[in-house]
């Protein structure tokens, strides 16, 4: 797998820069090095060959911990605390059912997993919150680059999807919700091989879905985790790093390209698409 992976990296660049800045993460973004004529050519030998993108959702397009106000607002004090630990349950229970051969659609995870964080904390999660707080689900915020970075990718022609953990409903109406739904070309849920990410089952799916080969499906999650699952499974990947102090995950396969925000991606197009 490793010497594959390194043969089809090698393909992404004809000058090698990107394969070490993948390794580092230290990477050119949209724009940098323009100034001159020989970076721009540089540039351009360096963009990215894929055929569409694959978006990750949660924690990628929609911000996950947009529910933090009204986990204040009904627990005072602990609102912080429960947003994060619904997050981190939700996404154990999703590796363990993996694990277990005993999925539930994610819908029903998120709810486990806000039971779960309540009783952590001793929190008195009645029906009415529970419900408040499910409903909150369906109409995250979107991060302020997605509209924009998802606008100015159409523009280039690129066929955009979502390749998510939810549950088709919820990512219907969150997408819906954040006004991206008509510049998405599909929404693929893992509910179609009842397994979550990160089994490749999942990364394969949306090349298949997309009918793209592997190679040439930009995966974009601003998970590391996710990004490494589907560095793994053989796509193309882009890291989002909302946050430069997050380190990559040390699972052995790198981004191959780290920006900080998705309306960075149609720079790494290059001209001519
Ligand atoms: C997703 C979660 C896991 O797949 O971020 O959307």
């Amino acid at each position: 797998m490793g010497i594959d992976r390194r043969a089809f990296v090698g393909k992404l660049s004809a000058t090698g820069a990107a394969v070490a800045g993948a390794a580092t993460g230290v990477l050119p973004t949209a724009g940098a090095g323009l100034a001159t004529e020989s970076a721009a050519s540089r540039q351009q030998a360096d963009a990215v060959g894929v055929d569409a993108f694959a978006f990750d959702a949660y924690g990628t397009l929609f911000d996950v911990f947009s529910v933090t106000a009204l986990c204040e607002e009904l627990f005072p004090g602990n609102g912080d605390a429960l947003a994060q630990r619904w997050r981190a349950k939700q996404l154990q229970y999703s590796l363990l059912r993996s694990l277990m051969g005993r999925h539930r659609d994610f819908w029903l995870v998120t709810e486990d997993a806000l039971v779960y964080a309540a009783r952590s904390l001793e929190l008195d999660l009645t029906d009415a919150r529970r419900t408040r707080l499910m409903d909150a689900y369906l109409s995250l915020d979107a991060f302020p680059d997605v509209r924009p970075g998802l606008e100015a990718l159409r523009a280039r022609g690129v066929r955009l999807a979502i390749l998510s953990n939810g549950e088709p409903r919820m990512l219907e109406a969150a997408a819906r919700s954040a006004g991206i739904d008509t510049l998405l070309d599909t929404i693929i849920s893992v509910e179609e091989v009842k397994i979550f990410k990160v089994s490749p089952r999942v990364y394969n799916l949306g090349s298949e879905r997309l009918g793209v080969g592997r190679s040439t499906l930009g995966f974009v999650s601003s998970n590391a985790w996710d990004i490494a699952g589907a560095a793994s499974a053989g796509l193309t990947t882009f890291w989002i790093q909302r946050s430069a102090a997050e380190p990559p995950e040390e699972l052995g396969f790198a981004a191959d390209r780290v920006v900080s925000a998705i309306d960075e991606l149609p720079g790494l197009l290059g001209t001519a698409g």
